[in-house]
């Protein structure tokens, strides 16, 4: 069974799809596993590193050759895998939404690619989950971002020339990333609020010393939702969403949005006019920006100014902190290859619940349900 990781080639990414450590671990279970040169050079890890932890390094052609799975952070080009095992696995987040021509190119050409962001959310695949490693980055990360930017300081202090106030923060999608935002926004001093349309959220919220801010006498989602996610809400509850947020977002300093509805376009939360009413000097960090944003305005990578406040989206938050993304990531890998590893065939096999919810291609074809019709 041969691994290969070869280096990431989208724009601004800095993961790399496996660690020294996840390199070991893999080289235990029975696999060759082979590492493009350069592959962890902005995650900080040296060639050398990966050569002392029983990796083969060489070129992506050398690598990628005769492989039965490669490990990567995002799609990988297909022409890139000329070389690979028919039938080989391709496991990386897909995005098959926006990148449906590579998922096309994978099927046409025999191979079974694997959409590591499909993994159903059960607890078994908690450890595999690379939504999850990577959202609490992201939320950490933004809230960092938002602090650098804000011309103003986040906790209390009273000091001999006067008191500063604390700031206040606002985290919207109260979801992985949000929760880790509202966490850190606390660590840092801010006074914190949060709001989501899970009613599962308000105890977690409390939990954490936010306070909650929800939508009272309009159906939101008790509990979980289908399969832990946010569906789209009812024109009344959006409404009544939009005045709440209104009479709440004019008073914080820094707002943080992290709302997402799989398979579909980012809800709409924060308007212009909304900004608007905000004092200039504030910030907003739209972790929805690669999905369209929730804010009106925002620009993914780019700093924009509406109103005297500043919108922060970028395009791929995790891509920020790529160390620990990549060892976040590159364990939930290890964790999803070795949990289905068969020691007589020496090599992972995946079972109907999970392969089939994750599983777009296989013997030529598209096969998952989700990217049909
Ligand atoms: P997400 O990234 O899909 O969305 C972020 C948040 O935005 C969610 O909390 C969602 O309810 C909220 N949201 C959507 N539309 C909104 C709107 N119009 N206004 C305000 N908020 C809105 O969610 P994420 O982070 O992936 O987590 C969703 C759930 O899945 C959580 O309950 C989480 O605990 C659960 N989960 C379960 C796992 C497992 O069991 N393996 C792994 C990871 C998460």
């Amino acid at each position: 069974m041969r691994i290969a990781v070869p280096a990431e080639r989208t724009p601004g990414e800095t993961r790399v799809a496996a660690t020294p450590e996840t390199v070991r671990k893999l080289v235990a279970l029975g696999a060759v596993v082979a590492v493009e040169s350069g592959a962890g050079r902005h995650a900080s890890i040296p060639d050398e590193d990966y050569r002392a932890a029983g990796a083969e390094l060489g070129s992506a052609d050398t690598v990628l050759a005769g492989a039965d799975i490669v490990f990567a952070v995002q799609a990988p080009d297909p022409a890139l895998l000329g070389g690979v095992t028919p039938g080989a696995w391709v496991t990386a987040i897909l995005d098959p939404f926006t990148r449906r021509d590579r998922v096309d190119a994978y099927a046409a050409a025999g191979l079974e690619a694997l959409a590591m962001e499909f993994m159903p959310r059960i607890t078994r695949a908690q450890s595999m989950d690379v939504l999850s490693s990577q959202s609490n980055l992201a939320g950490y990360k933004a809230v960092l971002v938002a602090a650098g930017v804000y011309g103003r300081a986040f906790p209390m202090m009273m000091t001999a020339a006067g008191t500063v106030s604390a700031a206040k923060c606002f985290v919207m999608g109260v979801g992985v990333a949000g929760l880790q935002a509202i966490a850190t926004a606390r660590r840092l001093g801010a006074q914190v609020s949060a709001t989501d349309v899970r009613s599962a959220t308000r105890e977690q919220i409390q939990s954490l010393g936010a306070k909650p801010i929800f939508v009272e006498n309009v159906a939101g989602i008790e509990g979980e939702g289908s399969g832990g996610y946010a569906g789209e809400m009812s024109e009344e509850y959006q409404r009544a969403q939009a005045e709440l947020v209104s009479a709440h977002i004019a008073r914080q300093d820094i707002v943080i949005t992290t709302a997402l509805i799989p398979g579909r376009a980012a809800p709409r939360l924060v308007t212009d006019a909304q900004v608007a009413s905000m004092k200039p000097g504030s910030v907003i960090f739209d972790l929805a920006a690669p999905q369209g944003g929730n804010v009106e305005g925002t620009v993914p990578d780019q700093i924009v100014e509406r109103h005297g406040v500043k919108i922060i989206g970028y395009s791929n938050t995790p891509a920020h902190l790529p160390a620990d993304a990549s060892a976040l990531y590159a364990r939930n890998l290890f964790n999803f290859v070795s949990a289905f590893w068969d020691k007589e065939q020496g090599r992972p096999i995946l079972d109907e619940e999970i392969g089939d919810a994750i599983r777009l291609t296989r013997g030529g074809s598209v096969v998952n349900p989700r990217l049909q019709g």
